[in-house]
């Protein structure tokens, strides 16, 4: 049994939390700040979705690589309530990151972003008129609560029960 999770995973994780951290951010303090009517919209747009619809084929490689490969066990033995909290949170992590990123292609997709990227077509006023964007506006915050729980529940590991538990997330082998 791996003690440690496999070099790809330990890259793509990381990778992956720079770039939806990123995301977070941006979307909410820059991005929808932005006026539809702004020139600097769809430069930024563009710059969004191409990093988001990124982060969604990268978060299926390493979710491929996770059920293909060996990895470690649960931190909590089989059977106990904080194994399924563990089990479940990781789930919801990735399910969450993808149905932000299918959330945001179908708004791509609502307002043809392809053809306003190429000039071929003008915004619309805004974007609220859409599902897509009252489901992306829920979702990101449930997505970001939940990275929010993750990280504390890494720091308890870490330096209140103190079990070293990031060291399987580290690229560095241990055996
Ligand atoms: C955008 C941010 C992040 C996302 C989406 C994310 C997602 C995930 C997922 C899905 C797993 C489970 C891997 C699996 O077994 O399939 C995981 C594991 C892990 N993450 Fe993160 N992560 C993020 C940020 C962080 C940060 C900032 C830290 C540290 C402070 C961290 C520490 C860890 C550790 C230690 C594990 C291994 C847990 C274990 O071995 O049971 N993560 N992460
Ligand atoms: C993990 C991937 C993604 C994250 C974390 C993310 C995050 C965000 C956030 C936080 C917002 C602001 C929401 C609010 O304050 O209500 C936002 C808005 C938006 N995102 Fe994303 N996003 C992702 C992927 C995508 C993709 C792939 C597309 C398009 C192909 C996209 C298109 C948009 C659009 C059109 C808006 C609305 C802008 C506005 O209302 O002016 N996003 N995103």
């Amino acid at each position: 049994m791996a003690t440690q999770y496999n070099r790809l995973a330990v890259l793509l994780h990381w990778l992956l939390a720079v770039m939806v951290l990123l995301l977070l951010f941006g979307g909410s303090q820059m991005l929808v700040i932005l006026d539809n009517a702004d020139p600097e919209k769809i430069g930024a747009l563009q710059g969004h979705a191409t990093l988001g619809v990124l982060v969604g084929i990268l978060t299926l490689i390493r979710l491929i690589n996770i059920l293909l490969r060996d990895r470690p066990t649960n931190a909590y033995p089989t059977g106990t309530s904080m194994a399924l909290v563990t089990s479940i949170g990781h789930k919801l992590l990735y399910l969450l990151v993808l149905a932000v990123v299918g959330s945001g292609i179908a708004m791509g997709i609502a307002v043809d972003l392809g053809a306003v990227v190429a000039g071929a077509a003008s915004l619309p006023e805004s974007f609220h008129h859409l599902g897509a964007r009252a489901a992306h506006g829920i979702l990101t915050k449930l997505l970001a609560l939940t990275i929010l729980g993750h990280i504390l529940a890494a720091l308890y590991h870490q330096f209140i029960k103190k079990d070293n538990l990031l060291r399987r997330m580290r690229w560095k082998r241990m055996d």
